[in-house]
């Protein structure tokens, strides 16, 4: 691969205009745009203003008029209810258009929401591609979360219909939606006039006279609607992701600039082209499942593959092999945490000798800080490059990553190698300077953000700048720290918030926290993420009773755990708490959660200064211990 990296990337800093002009090339405008960067009310850049698109459209229709017709736009492979169906470009276009009569028909309009809360079926990708044919804006809510976090979503996005399915299927169990989705419009305060419930032969589902809508009964008699231009500016999804309370924040993305960055991301990063085999084994849920399950292979013409399984399990740690060969995947892209869960299973990788890969060229791994272990691993077994990437819901495509389309660079571990085009990444110091290599500091990128990234959160202009733009005026904030080394490698080392990675899965310990504190007999409370062998981190939570709470320890930690699961959901994975007498604090009374962490991961920690009651420190070491986390060490 020759060198094109240097000179793309520095067009992409220098000329933003003219880079992302040529990059919308490749998408359909219904109205050409008036300007690539409006730029006219800073810190909000908009990109393609003027311009009149349709998302579906590109994403299907212009295949199927441009001779993809009978491709396989989508596979659905399902393990769990030993399903395999294929959809073509045609097909996916006809059901798309089916459903979006049916969501125009239960009065879903232009700019209308509508939530989906779905498994993985190949029904969520049609309901997100049919609310962007009629301009509705979607917002998918992960299945694995409890009806009190889709009632908070329900209440910030006021949808005018939700879109669910009777159950989904976590490996051998069947995992009813229903009453979650009754009892969070139960909590909610704002109310859908109406639901669509795909009944899955699982599990049926009680219907709620006049509200509910039966998914096959209503495509029946349902008429197939066209595609409605919206603003280029005009937000295609909502996409709820983790902030530092209990409150989510409602990342928006647009239409335009979302599609030209992602049409773009699939040859630049992924090396990939129209026609090609390309598969993200993550969830509709989360933005990987957004970007590269949904809308980057469909809107570049490629097969993607909607798969409802797990890596192990589902029968067996050849799981992703048997995928990979019977579909022929070019490359594929899912989280560190599920090669762990094959690496534990299947060390040395035997059911690979069952199929073959010869098609697979290359392994993408983002979501959580990818550890040099498992990384060696996947690459000595598959023998292919092994390409770590750093994104965020927030960014909607990778800021950092070996970018396999236009030049190939060595792999160091632990790193996502540099910047991608588009994204101006640095390292800031406490003062705000920028850091010297190697210097550890916050990464921010220097404002505009390319397209694709998010113009703001739902209704959140203010939450917006305080978020992201406050800190370091001039630059978006990610949240994470790391460093830049001297050949422009960045490293991606600690988030700087109370935001944990759980199986790549993003949380917010504050949010663990506000529900901990609900408990009658909570006093006060501290949830950390505990380094985990298979899920990178879990949460773990501390609580002081208040005086008086007479109840067995055991039975309130038992109580605790049902809270977080039945609050925020099985996703949470939060199985274990201790009670303690006191928590470390500041004298200034901060909870020394850093150095907790520190104890339970048995890494050296210094003693704060600022530390009110050094002896605090001792029991909580002790109380560590008892709940099966060794002693730290005191450097
Ligand atoms: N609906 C309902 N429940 C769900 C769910 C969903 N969509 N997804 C997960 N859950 C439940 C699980 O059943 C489990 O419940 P349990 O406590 O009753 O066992 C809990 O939430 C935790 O799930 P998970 O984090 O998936 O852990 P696991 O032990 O079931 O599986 C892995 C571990 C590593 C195999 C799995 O996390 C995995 O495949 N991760 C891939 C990561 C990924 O896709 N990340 C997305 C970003 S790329
Ligand atoms: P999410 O919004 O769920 O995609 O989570 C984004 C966060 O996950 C980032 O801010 C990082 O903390 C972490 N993350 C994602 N990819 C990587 C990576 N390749 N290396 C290190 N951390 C990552």
């Amino acid at each position: 691969m020759t060198g094109r990296y240097a000179e793309d990337y520095q067009r992409s800093i220098k000329d933003p205009n003219g880079y992302w002009a040529d990059a919308a090339k490749d998408i359909v405008w219904t109205k050409p745009y008036d300007k690539v960067l409006d730029d006219a009310k800073p810190p909000f850049y908009r990109w393609f203003a003027g311009g009149l698109v349709n998302t579906c459209y590109n994403a299907l229709d212009r295949h199927v008029d441009e001779g993809r017709a009978d491709q396989i736009a989508l596979i659905y492979d399902s393990p769990v209810t030993d399903t395999k169906a294929k959809y073509s470009y045609r097909d996916l276009r006809d059901a798309v258009a089916l459903f979006a009569g049916v969501l125009a028909e239960l009065g879903v309009a232009k700019g209308d929401r509508v939530i989906i809360y779905m498994p993985m079926v190949p029904e969520a990708a049609i309901a997100m591609l049919a609310c962007a044919r009629i301009g509705a804006v979607h917002s998918v809510v992960f299945g694995g979360f409890a009806a009190n976090e889709l009632a908070t979503r329900i209440n910030d996005a006021k949808p005018k219909v939700i879109v669910s399915a009777s159950c989904g299927i976590e490996v051998a169990k069947v995992i009813p939606y229903k009453h979650l989705l009754d009892g969070a419009i139960d909590m909610a305060t704002h109310k859908p006039s109406h639901c669509v419930i795909l009944q899955r032969p699982m599990e049926k589902a009680e219907m709620v006279s006049g509200r509910d809508v039966d998914w096959a009964e209503a495509v029946k008699s349902a008429k197939p609607a066209d595609c409605v231009p919206v603003a280029a500016t005009d937000p295609l999804y909502i996409l709820y992701t983790s902030g530092t309370t209990g409150q989510p924040k409602g990342v928006v993305r647009d239409n335009g600039g979302h599609m030209v960055a992602l049409k773009k991301s699939m040859k630049t990063v992924y090396d990939i082209d129209p026609g090609e085999v390309f598969w993200a084994a993550s969830d509709v849920g989360w933005v990987v499942g957004h970007s590269y399950i949904v809308y980057a292979p469909l809107l570049h013409g490629c097969t993607t593959i909607l798969y409802e399984g797990k890596p192990v399990g589902t029968p067996d740690a050849g799981a992703f092999w048997r995928v990979i060969s019977e579909y022929k995947v070019k490359a594929m892209f899912t989280a560190p945490t599920a090669f762990r869960a094959i690496k534990r299973d299947d060390p040395n990788a035997e059911f690979l000798k069952n199929y073959d890969l010869s098609c697979f060229k290359t392994l993408f791994l983002a979501g959580e800080r990818c550890d040099p272990d498992t990384l060696k691993w996947a690459e000595d077994h598959l023998k292919v490059p092994v390409i770590d990437h750093w994104w965020q819901t927030e960014t909607g495509w990778a800021i950092c990553a070996n970018p396999m389309g236009l030049e190939r660079f060595q792999v160091k571990p632990g790193s996502p190698t540099k910047a991608v085009p588009g994204w101006d990444v640095q390292v800031l110091d406490e003062a705000h300077h920028q850091a010297k290599p190697g210097q550890v500091g916050a990464l921010v990128m220097k404002l505009p953000l390319p397209p694709g990234s998010l113009p703001t959160l739902w209704n959140a202009d203010q939450r917006y700048i305080q978020s992201y733009l406050e800190e370091f005026p001039g630059f978006y904030k990610t949240g994470d720290a790391g460093f830049i080394d001297e050949d422009g490698y960045v490293y991606v080392m600690s988030r700087t918030d109370d935001i944990i990675n759980v199986a790549g899965h993003r949380l917010s310990t504050g949010g663990m926290e506000e529900v901990l504190a609900s408990h009658p007999d909570v006093a006060e409370c501290a949830v950390i993420g505990v380094a985990d062998q298979l899920k990178g981190q879990l949460p773990l939570g501390f609580v002081v009773l208040k005086a008086g709470a007479s109840k067995p320890h055991n039975e309130i930690v038992k109580e605790l755990v049902a809270l977080v699961r039945d609050r925020i959901g099985p996703v949470a994975a939060f199985k274990t708490a201790t009670v303690v007498k006191r928590l470390p604090k500041t004298r200034s009374g901060k909870i020394l959660r850093g150095t907790m962490q520190k104890i339970a991961d048995r890494q050296d920690y210094k003693m704060p200064a600022t530390i009110d009651d050094p002896a605090i420190l001792g029991e909580i070491d002790e109380a560590l211990t008892e709940v099966g986390y060794a002693h730290g060490r005191k450097g």
